[in-house]
């Protein structure tokens, strides 16, 4: 039985969950409402099987008037990522009617903050979590608009494989869905290429929001950006790979482009980038089925298909051994959706 069909209700409990992260193919990058988090684009992305958050929520273990407490990978969460999360509690208490403090514990086996899709694995998990804990019994479709509150690309990683995010223009339009792909997500994997684990220096709200009032390349990315969904969804339906490579790397590349034309320029690729962007051209070249897509970080993810993933891993490994000494690879295929346990 699913545990989020029947929470306790009343009791405000503890639960845990566990959400993968999701790497977009279709990009998110810009927000039409910046405090209900509504996106400027829909966006598409695969949920990953190896790169995932388990958070535990309790909200009977503190004093009534303490303050919520959360600690991430065992270290202590203050500042700003500490209110994030105190947000999204305050937003999950109001539903409930409570008002006890969480303390929130939180293992990240993913990076977190270098553009691999932290933030959406730990806010699917966080919201997932807190909602059982708190006894709200809540739709799936209901957990992606709450997980869009902390962060945009959380709502994505309520659903495995692969998952639409409408854009909507309110808080009830503006959610995920799972693409429906006859199996299509089990067909292709992203080839990881990790430059570079450490935290960015520019966040991914703060670099879409200077996108967004600074590039004079940011429109035209937008105007492209629904012709790219279209072609995407159209080569899922006709399990259409290179296709969906095609629109995928042109999408992420406008967006680099049009993070790159910000002021001041917002330019999350280092050498190491545009090596192992030129080792995805080679590759293609030699055969393969490749294509890039970036987010707000260094790494590159490739998209292939799961049967040459490992070959393809192997031969981008041997090509930018020189060039990216060190380069950590993961093969990631398509993961499953949030699950809850008391
Ligand atoms: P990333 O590329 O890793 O998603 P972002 O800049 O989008 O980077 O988001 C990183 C932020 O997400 C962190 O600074 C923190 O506020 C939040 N975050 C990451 N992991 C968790 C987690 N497990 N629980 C709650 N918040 C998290
Ligand atoms: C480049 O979802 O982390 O990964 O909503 O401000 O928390 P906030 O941003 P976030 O941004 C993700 C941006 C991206 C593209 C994507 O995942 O669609």
């Amino acid at each position: 039985m699913d545990p989020r069909a029947a929470p306790q209700r009343g009791g405000c409990v503890k639960a845990t969950a566990t959400a993968h992260a999701n790497i977009a193919l279709i990009k998110y990058w810009g927000k039409a409402n910046e405090d209900l988090i509504i996106p400027i684009t829909s966006s598409l992305s695969l949920t990953l099987d190896d790169l995932f958050t388990t958070t535990t929520v309790d909200f009977s273990s503190l004093e009534p008037t303490a303050a919520d407490q959360a600690t991430l990978d065992g270290a202590t969460v203050s500042g700003r990522p500490l209110e994030r999360i105190c947000g999204l509690l305050d937003l999950v208490r109001e539903r409930a009617g409570i008002d006890q403090p969480a303390k929130v514990t939180s293992e990240n086996m993913v990076p977190t903050a270098a553009g691999l899709a932290s933030s959406a694995s730990g806010f699917a998990a966080l919201t997932g979590a807190a909602a059982v804990a708190a006894g709200l019994e809540l739709s799936d479709r209901e957990l992606s608009r709450l997980a869009r509150r902390g962060s945009g690309s959380a709502s994505r990683s309520i659903f495995g494989g692969l998952a639409i995010w409408h854009a909507g223009d309110s808080d009830e339009t503006s959610f995920a869905d799972p693409v429906v792909d006859h199996g299509f997500a089990q067909e292709i994997s992203l080839v990881v290429l990790v430059l570079n684990s450490g935290p960015k220096a520019v966040s991914s709200r703060d670099g879409m929001r200077r996108t967004v009032d600074t590039s004079p390349l940011y429109e035209s990315w937008v105007a492209e950006h629904a012709g790219h969904l279209r072609e995407a969804l159209a080569a899922v339906a006709d399990r259409d790979l290179p296709r969906l490579g095609e629109a995928a790397e042109a999408n992420a590349l406008g967006m680099h482009a049009a993070m790159r034309a910000a002021n001041p320029p917002i330019n999350y690729m280092n050498d190491a980038s545009c090596a192992a962007l030129q080792a995805v051209k080679d590759a293609r070249a030699a055969g393969f089925p490749a294509w890039a897509t970036m987010d707000a970080g260094p790494n590159v993810k490739v998209l292939t298909s799961t049967k040459r993933a490992a070959e393809l891993e192997a031969w981008l490994q041997s090509r930018l051994k020189d060039s990216v000494p060190g380069m950590d690879t993961v093969v990631a295929h398509a993961g499953p959706g949030l699950t809850v346990t008391r």
